[in-house]
């Protein structure tokens, strides 16, 4: 019996101590269980309790009973100085704050590059007075090739590696050539037209290429129109995308089966005039398609090759963007990398 009240005694010291360094409700609580809990020190002498005689159940009885008492009373005191404390240091931390802390700035979005591309794109050539066409992405064989003097056994299809739909004639459109066809059935010429978009290939991914990417297209329909036009029109464009007044370009030959002649566009490197990186140290790069609109395109959207004219180009968003501004990755474009993003 005298083990079991100096176990009483030695448990009202610790707890008596635990208590007192304790600075926190979470501890506090911890002691609550570790003493008062159902599995807890005082429930494990109750137990013992049992196993008592009839004469030790009664002195070590009403012992337990007011330990425990002493015990429920110490903690809930102890609980409210703890409350009370929390309580003043809140008010003494709102009463006192630094007015010269540093906050980290919020973080704040950005437009995507894709997004300030078509912006800049467009606004270029609203000020040369085209108007904004769209186009869908999903499109047919005929909008796609066809209609584009690119017939079913036309080896230029083996170029644009397309993604086909299961639903038969069906694809993801490999260029934006196709809102010439979807524009010219609909608006009648004279007509100025310029269209961004989504195009698809089905192609192996690399620094430079990507399966998903964004293409320009620029056509124009009239009664007097000659390679002069498209000359000035792309000069014009390259000069204020790259802010260069002097860019000048130079034309190679080019087949696309939808103009005739076709030729391609090369600009003067508009960071060297010896060679660099950005040119490969030829002074030119690549960067547009083009030609006068091949009479069958015009006639597949019954306007006549006999009075009207056409001249088109297109050319990829990135291909322009990477040259700009220094991107070494088409990859980035769809990337979710802030570092890359932001910059924008
Ligand atoms: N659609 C062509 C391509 O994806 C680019 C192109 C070439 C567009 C010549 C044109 C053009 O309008 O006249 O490779």
């Amino acid at each position: 019996m005298e083990d079991v009240k100096n176990h009483i005694t030695q448990l009202q010291q610790a707890f008596t101590q635990e208590l007192a360094e304790t600075h926190s409700l979470e501890a506090l609580e911890g002691i609550r269980i570790s003493y008062l809990g159902r599995q807890g020190k005082i429930a494990a002498l109750m137990v013992q309790l049992k196993h008592a005689t009839l004469e030790e159940k009664r002195i070590l009885g009403p012992l337990l009973n007011t330990l425990k008492a002493a015990c429920e009373s110490a903690l809930l005191t102890k609980k409210k100085q703890l409350e009370e404390l929390m309580q003043s240091e809140a008010t003494q931390q709102e009463r006192y704050f630094d007015v010269t802390a540093n906050i980290p700035a919020n973080q704040q979005g950005s437009l995507h590059i894709y997004t300030h591309l078509i912006e800049q794109l467009e606004n270029i050539f609203i000020s040369m007075g085209f108007t904004i066409v769209d186009g869908p992405e999903l499109e047919t064989d005929y909008y796609n090739f066809e209609a584009l003097n690119i017939p079913a056994d036309h080896p230029a299809r083996d170029l644009h590696d397309t993604f086909w739909l299961s639903n038969p004639g069906f694809l993801l459109r490999t260029h934006t050539s196709t809102v010439q066809i979807r524009s010219m059935q609909t608006i009648k010429p004279p007509l100025a037209l310029f269209s961004t978009g989504r195009c698809y290939r089905n192609e192996a991914t690399d620094a430079t290429h990507e399966f998903m990417f964004m293409q320009g297209e620029c056509l124009l329909v009239d009664t007097h129109v000659s390679i002069a036009n498209v000359l000035a029109t792309a000069q014009t464009f390259l000069q204020r995308f790259f802010e260069k007044e002097d860019l000048t370009i130079r034309v190679r030959p080019g087949y696309f089966p939808f103009v005739e002649p076709g030729f391609e566009i090369d600009a003067s490197c508009p960071f060297c005039t010896q060679g660099c990186s950005v040119c490969k140290r030829t002074r030119w790069i690549e960067l547009l398609g083009a030609g006068l609109v091949h009479p069958h395109v015009l006639q597949s959207c019954s306007i006549d090759p006999e009075k009207y004219r056409g001249f088109a180009f297109g050319f990829g968003l990135e291909r322009l963007a990477m040259i700009k501004y220094n991107i070494t990755d088409i990859r980035l474009f769809h990337s979710s990398k802030l570092s890359f993003l932001t910059q924008f």
